[in-house]
């Protein structure tokens, strides 16, 4: 699974609803599950938290929905378009479910939390309705829905970080995993429902996190994506020295757990990220070299409209500074066209600033207003649907040719790539990514690499978000 697209397409289309399971549940299991996730990374972990809690009372995991007893959607609620997809995906599961009566069919995650019992009242068309700190109470939940009363728990929590769960990973290909090591978000950028359907920042147990770490490693996981929504501000007290752990110190004990195990984060927030993160990103060859730092927008006006707390030039600076410790960190960003007020000049300024950053990559959306936000309530949605996208439109067009001109800047480079599997379009081609995040195809020829081995390869080519290349010394 992963977690940004090797081309620039939105999230949305990035990550269409995946279902998750095996095929074959493992153990004795008289009833199965089939869940759906949607939106970030985050809710896709907790896919498998949920998958855990029920594989514990009794439901196995199930890819094939006709034998799914509960089918459950994990839901993303960061703009109309997320949730419109889900809302149609409901309707067929209505469908199904009236040839299947006794099959129960749940929301859970971000759109759980925003529509509340909305869900069950209005539209009729789920039988249970579970936020994102609630999962614990599934089972209790499940068998409420059986004999037909109103299932719902949208309850936020402080303290629920699920440190104790182990995940049980259900669409792997045993190399890449995703460890959360916080979840909610604290930071109100004007703009943005995740304050509301997470709730407040937390940051999970160290030492559980590092365990989980240890345990995915000792399986023979060979990368892993530490999971928040702002992880520079993860901050965790140690109970018993009373000492805090800091994202750089946790950062830094994953990266010890072996030299063969990659490391990666995200999302960094460009007001937290410190330069004892970059430095510990320096000091460990296994710590990935590629930061995600969502802009926005290159207009300081904007910028202080969504609540970002920073200013172009403090972006910038960051953006150097990161650049002057590690040149060959890759960074990527998010961008949004046409937030309330966004004149022509400040679009124009979003252009100029990624003319600097030149970002590897981006995510690039168009505003799209989410109910109780406080730019809801705050700013009127004033820019056209047409000039909006147009924005949006001179937006991929910029980053299409920086993404190219970084692609070419790795010509006749030799990168070690991580093996994942078969490239999309051969068996006879391997995909792998760079340190960078980079997407490799090379051809396999005679050689008995398996996946999870790093091998060295020359890159000679590229097509549209992936680079070609060839075995080195072949
Ligand atoms: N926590 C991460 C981002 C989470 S949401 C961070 O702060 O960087 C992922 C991206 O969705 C955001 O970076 C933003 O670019 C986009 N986004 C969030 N709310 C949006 C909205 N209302 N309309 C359009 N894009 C939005
Ligand atoms: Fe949303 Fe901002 Fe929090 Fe990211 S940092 S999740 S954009 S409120
Ligand atoms: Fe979407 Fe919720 Fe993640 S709104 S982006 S699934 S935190």
């Amino acid at each position: 699974m992963e977690l940004y697209s090797t081309d620039n397409k939105t999230h949305d289309e990035a990550r269409q609803g995946e279902a998750f399971g095996t095929t074959q549940a493992k153990g004795p299991f008289d009833k199965f599950f089939y869940v759906e996730s949607y939106g970030c990374a985050m809710n896709f972990a907790d896919s498998e938290v949920v998958a855990s809690i029920l594989e514990q009372n009794g439901f196995g995991s199930t890819r094939d929905i006709e034998i799914a007893d509960l089918i459950l959607i994990n839901t993303c609620s960061i703009r109309e378009k997320a949730e419109l997809t889900v809302r149609k995906r409901l309707t067929e599961f209505r469908k199904l479910k009236q040839q299947k009566p006794g099959m129960l069919v749940g929301v859970l995650g971000c759109m759980a939390e925003r529509l509340k019992s909305k869900l069950l009242e209005e539209e009729k068309l789920v039988d249970l309705v579970v936020g994102p700190d609630a999962y614990r109470t599934l089972p209790d939940l499940i068998f409420e829905a059986g004999t037909g009363q109103k299932a719902v728990n949208v309850l936020l929590s402080r303290d629920e970080t699920y440190s104790d769960i182990s995940p049980v990973r259900l669409n792997t290909n045993g190399i890449s995993g995703f460890v959360s090591i916080m979840r909610g978000c604290n930071n109100m950028c004007s703009f943005c429902v995740v304050p509301f359907t997470r709730g407040r920042e937390r940051s999970r147990d160290a030492f559980s996190i590092i365990a989980e770490c240890r345990d995915l490693f000792e399986k023979g996981y060979k990368e892993l994506t530490l999971l928040g929504q702002n992880v520079d501000s993860y901050y965790w007290n140690n109970p018993e020295t009373n000492q805090a752990v800091t994202f750089a110190q946790l950062l830094e004990s994953v990266a010890l757990i072996g030299s063969s195990l990659r490391v990666r984060f995200s999302t960094s927030h460009p007001k937290d990220i410190t330069d004892d993160v970059l430095h510990v990103m320096v000091k460990y060859d296994n710590i990935c070299k590629h930061i995600h730092l969502p802009v926005q927008s290159g207009s300081t006006r904007m910028l202080q409209l969504m609540n970002r707390t920073y200013t172009r030039e403090w972006y910038l600076s960051k953006v150097a500074r990161i650049r002057e410790i590690m040149p060959d960190c890759s960074i990527t960003a998010d961008i949004i066209a046409g937030f309330c007020t966004e004149t022509e000049q400040d679009h124009q300024d979003t252009l100029s600033l990624m003319e600097i950053a030149q970002y590897d990559l981006s995510y690039m959306y168009f505003y799209s207003e989410r109910p109780g936000t406080l730019a809801a309530k705050r700013y009127e949605d004033d820019i056209p649907e047409e000039i909006k996208k147009r924005r949006l439109q001179e937006i991929v067009d910029a980053q299409w040719i920086h993404s190219n001109e970084s692609n070419k800047r790795d010509g006749g480079k030799i990168l070690e790539v991580l093996i994942e599997g078969n490239s999309k379009k051969s068996d006879q081609e391997w995909m792998g990514r760079t340190s960078q995040n980079k997407v490799v195809v090379f051809p396999k020829l005679d050689h008995n690499l398996k996946t999870g081995e790093y091998v060295q390869v020359t890159i000679n080519d590229f097509t549209k978000g992936t680079l070609l290349g060839a075995l080195k010394n072949n």
